[in-house]
C-alpha cells in the first residue's frame, strides 16, 4: 500500500501566498454514505472451510482479515466497484468451486442490483485457463477499471475481457486474458526489468505512471506508454505482455531543485519539478497528481504538475498529511485520504509558513509518523480543483455517523488507498480496515474494537452518494505527448539522472515578506542528500504577511543502516510565530529524540515536541500508538 515517497530527494520549498485570484470555496453538501456488498467472510482458511451454508451458489468466501484486499473504482456505468480480494476455504479441485481461491479481481454491485447468478459480485479473474494467463505477475494492487470498461489494470497485470464489457454475462473466464507488465530497463531489453510500484493508468488508457525504490531509500516517479507485445523475443517473462516503452523519469530536466545555494544565500524554488510520488492523474489526464516537496515545514501535501507545461499546483496545504487522491472525470473535484480529521500530525506542523529547512533531514520522519503500523488515521476529505486555501479544507465526506463502533464515521476504520469518484461526478467510493492489534489492544492504550462487518470482517468497502449532485459530463481526455517536455527521457540502459545537492555551509534565506533566517547545514556522507544536520535561526523572518517567525531549531539525522528507511533524528526546537496568530513549537529539556523505520512507521521517542496555536496545545503520540 501506500508507504509513500521515503526519500531525502523529497525536501522543500518555502510558502508563499496563495495564487492571486482564488475561487470562491464551495459550501458543504448533503453526503450520504453506506457500505457495499462483498462476498461471505469464511470462519477459517481451511480447504471447504467456504461451505454451501455460507455461500449456497458456490461462488467463493473470502478472509476475515485484510490481507491483499483493496478496492478501487468504478466502471464507466457507476454502478460497480472493483476489488481485488483475497478468496479462503475453497474446496479441492476438481469442484468447481475450487477455482475461488487466492487472490482475485471482482467486480461488486454498487446500485444494490445482482449479477445474473444472484449474487451481488463476480469474479473476473477466477478460471481464466491457464493459457490465458502465462506468467501472471504476483503483484495485484490499485485495482482499476480502463475508461473503455473492457479491460481492468491489476497490480502489475492487465487483465483483458477481449472488447467485452467487464460487467457483461459475455465478459466469462474462457473469453478473459491477463497480461503481465514489463519494464525494460536494460540496453539489451535482457532480464526481468525494473520494478515498478503504485502503478496508475492515465484517463487515455494508453499510458502509464508509476514510482520506483532505488536501493540507496530513494525513489523516482516515470511515465510511459504501454505497449502489447504478443510474441516477446527478449525480456522476462517470454509471454504475451505488455511492456512499458517510451519511459521518461519525472525529474525537472533544468535541474532546478526545490532549494538551491548560490552566493552564500539559500533558495526556495517552489517551481521546481519534484515528483516524491506518483498518485495518479487528474481527471481530463492534464495533470500528474504527487506527494511533493513540503512548501511549509513537516507538512506533506499533494501537488499537480502539467503534463505539458510543467506548471506545479499545490493541491493540498493543510498541516496534516494527505496522500493518496482521485479526481473527478469532470476535472472539477478531487477526494483524498488525508489525516486532518485525526489531527495526527499538528504537533510537528500546526504552526504555518515555516519554511521547509529542517525538512533537509527531517521530511522522512515527518511522514513517518502519519500510521502507527497499519493503523492508518486517513479519512476521505472532498475538495474542490482548485485546493484547501483560506479557511477551506474540504469537507470529510464520511462526517455523517453517530461516532458509534461501526458507524461511517467510526475513527477505528482507517480509510486506505485509493478512493475514487464515479465516472459522473455523483457518488464516491472508499474502502477502510479496521484497527488490529498490536496497533491496538496489549501494550497498546487503544483497546481493539471488535468488527461489526458481516463475518467480523476487518475491512470494508464504502459508497457515497453526492445526494446534491446532477451528473456530470467527463472532460476532454488530453492527448499527451509520446515524452513529457520538462522531464528526462528514461530509455532502456539509462541511469537516473544525479540530483542536485546543497553543499554543506553557512547560509542566509531571505524571508518573501520579511527578515532572515541564518542557515547552517551540516555534512554527512551516509545520508543521501549528503546533509546530516540543519541548523536555523529566524530573524523577524517571514514568508506570508501576518506570519513572523523568531527563535531557532535544530535537527539532525542518522540512517541506521544497514536498514536505509530506518532513521533516528535529533532536534531541538524554540520557535515563536506572532502575527495573525500567536504559536510556538518548543522541544523540552534535553531536546526530542525520534527513531521511526519509514516503511513500519512504529513511534519511538524520547523527550517531546509540542505546538500550541492561540493557545491550543498538540502533542505527540504516545509511543507505540
Ligand atoms: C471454456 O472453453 C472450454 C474449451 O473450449 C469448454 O470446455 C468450457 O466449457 C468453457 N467454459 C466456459 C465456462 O464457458
Ligand atoms: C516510441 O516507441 C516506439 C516503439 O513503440 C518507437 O518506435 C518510437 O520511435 C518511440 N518514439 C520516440 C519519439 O522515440
Ligand atoms: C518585521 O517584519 C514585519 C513584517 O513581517 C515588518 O513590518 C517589520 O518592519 C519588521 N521588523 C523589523 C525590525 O525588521
Ligand atoms: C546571520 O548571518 C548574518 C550574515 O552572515 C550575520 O551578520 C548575523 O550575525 C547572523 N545572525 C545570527 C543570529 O547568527
Ligand atoms: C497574541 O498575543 C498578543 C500579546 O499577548 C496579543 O496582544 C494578541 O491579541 C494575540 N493574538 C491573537 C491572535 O491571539
Ligand atoms: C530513549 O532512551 C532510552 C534509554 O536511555 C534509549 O535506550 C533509547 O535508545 C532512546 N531512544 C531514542 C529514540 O532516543
Amino acid at each position: 500500500m501506500a508507504y509513500r515517497f521515503c526519500t531525502l530527494l523529497a525536501f522543500g520549498t518555502a510558502a508563499f501566498g496563495l495564487n492571486a485570484v482564488q475561487p470562491r470555496p464551495p459550501k458543504p453538501e448533503a453526503i450520504n454514505v453506506v457500505e457495499l456488498p462483498l462476498p461471505p467472510v469464511a470462519p477459517s482458511s481451511d480447504e471447504g472451510a467456504c461451505t454451501a451454508t455460507i455461500n449456497p451458489r458456490r461462488t467463493g468466501c473470502i478472509g476475515i482479515s485484510v490481507g491483499n484486499f483493496q478496492a478501487g473504482d468504478f466502471t464507466p456505468d457507476g454502478k460497480h466497484v472493483i476489488a481485488n480480494v483475497e478468496f479462503v476455504g475453497a474446496p479441492a479441485a476438481p469442484d468447481p468451486a475450487s477455482i475461488y481461491t487466492g487472490s482475485h479481481l471482482i467486480l461488486i454491485k454498487a446500485d444494490g442490483a445482482k449479477f445474473s447468478n444472484g449474487d451481488p459480485w463476480k469474479c473476473l479473474s477466477c478460471g481464466v485457463p491457464a493459457q490465458n494467463a502465462i506468467s501472471l505477475d504476483a503483484v495485484r494492487d490499485y485495482p482499476h477499471v480502463f475508461r473503455s470498461g473492457t479491460k481492468a489494470l491489476w497490480g502489475h497485470n492487465i487483465l483483458d475481457c477481449g472488447g467485452v464489457d467487464l460487467t457483461s454475462d459475455r465478459c466469462t473466464p474462457n473469453r478473459t486474458s491477463i497480461y503481465p507488465i514489463h519494464w525494460p530497463t536494460t540496453a539489451d531489453g535482457s532480464g526481468a526489468g525494473g520494478v515498478p510500484r503504485e502503478m496508475r493508468l492515465h484517463p487515455d488508457d494508453v499510458h502509464m505512471g508509476w514510482s520506483s525504490f532505488t536501493n540507496y531509500g530513494g525513489q523516482f516517479a516515470y511515465f510511459g506508454r504501454l505497449q502489447f507485445n504478443p510474441n516477446p523475443t527478449v525480456g522476462l517473462p517470454l509471454a504475451p505482455r505488455y511492456d512499458l516503452v517510451n519511459v521518461s523519469v519525472l525529474v525537472d530536466g533544468s535541474g532546478k531543485a526545490p532549494i538551491s545555494a548560490s552566493g552564500g544565500e539559500l533558495h526556495i524554488n517552489r517551481d521546481a519539478i519534484m515528483v516524491g510520488e506518483l498518485r495518479g492523474f487528474s481527471g481530463a489526464g492534464d495533470e500528474i497528481l504527487y506527494i511533493g516537496p513540503s512548501w511549509e515545514s513537516s507538512n506533506i501535501d499533494l501537488f499537480a504538475v502539467h503534463v505539458v507545461t510543467g506548471a506545479v499546483r499545490r493541491l493540498t496545504s493543510h498541516p496534516d498529511y494527505a496522500d493518496p487522491i482521485a479526481f473527478s472525470h469532470d476535472n472539477q473535484w478531487f477526494v483524498t485520504m488525508d489525516t486532518r480529521v485525526s489531527e495526527r500530525q499538528m504537533w510537528m506542523a500546526a504552526m504555518r509558513w515555516v519554511p521547509p529547512l529542517v525538512d533537509i533531514v527531517a521530511v522522512t520522519v515527518a511522514s513517518s509518523t502519519r500510521n502507527n503500523r497499519d493503523r492508518r488515521f486517513f479519512q476521505p476529505i472532498l475538495i474542490d480543483r482548485d485546493g484547501d486555501r483560506g479557511d477551506y479544507y474540504g469537507q470529510q465526506v464520511n462526517a455523517g455517523g453517530d461516532g458509534s463502533p461501526g458507524s461511517v464515521n467510526d475513527p477505528n476504520w482507517n480509510g486506505r488507498a485509493d478512493p475514487a469518484f464515479s465516472p459522473d461526478g455523483t457518488k464516491i467510493t472508499y474502502w477502510q480496515a479496521l484497527v488490529v492489534s498490536p496497533a491496538c489492544g496489549g501494550e497498546n492504550p487503544l483497546p481493539c474494537p471488535v468488527s461489526s462487518a458481516q463475518g467480523g470482517r476487518s475491512y470494508r468497502v464504502m459508497l457515497a452518494r453526492l445526494t446534491g449532485r446532477k451528473a456530470k459530463q467527463p472532460a476532454k481526455v488530453l492527448k499527451v505527448p509520446e515524452y513529457i517536455p520538462w522531464a528526462v527521457p528514461f530509455p532502456p540502459g539509462a541511469t537516473v539522472p544525479s540530483q542536485y545537492k546543497l553543499p554543506a555551509g553557512d547560509y542566509i534565506l531571505r524571508g518573501s515578506v520579511s527578515g532572515t533566517a541564518n542557515v547552517t547545514l551540516t555534512a554527512d556522507p551516509t545520508t543521501f542528500s549528503g546533509i546530516g544536520g540543519v541548523a536555523v535561526v529566524y530573524n523577524n523572518y517571514s514568508d506570508q504577511a501576518g506570519y513572523v517567525l523568531n527563535g531557532h531549531e535544530q535537527v539532525s539525522v542518522k540512517i541506521l543502516l544497514p536498514n536505509v528507511w530506518d532513521n533516528l533524528i535529533d532536534w531541538n526546537s524554540d520557535l515563536k510565530e506572532t502575527g495573525v496568530v500567536n504559536a510556538t513549537k518548543r522541544t523540552s529539556a534535553g531536546d526530542f529524540h525520534l527513531q521511526i523505520n519509514a516503511v513500519t512507521n512504529i513511534f519511538n521517542a524520547n523527550g517531546t515536541l509540542t505546538t500550541t496555536v492561540d493557545g491550543v496545545e498538540y502533542n505527540q503520540p504516545a509511543n507505540g500508538t
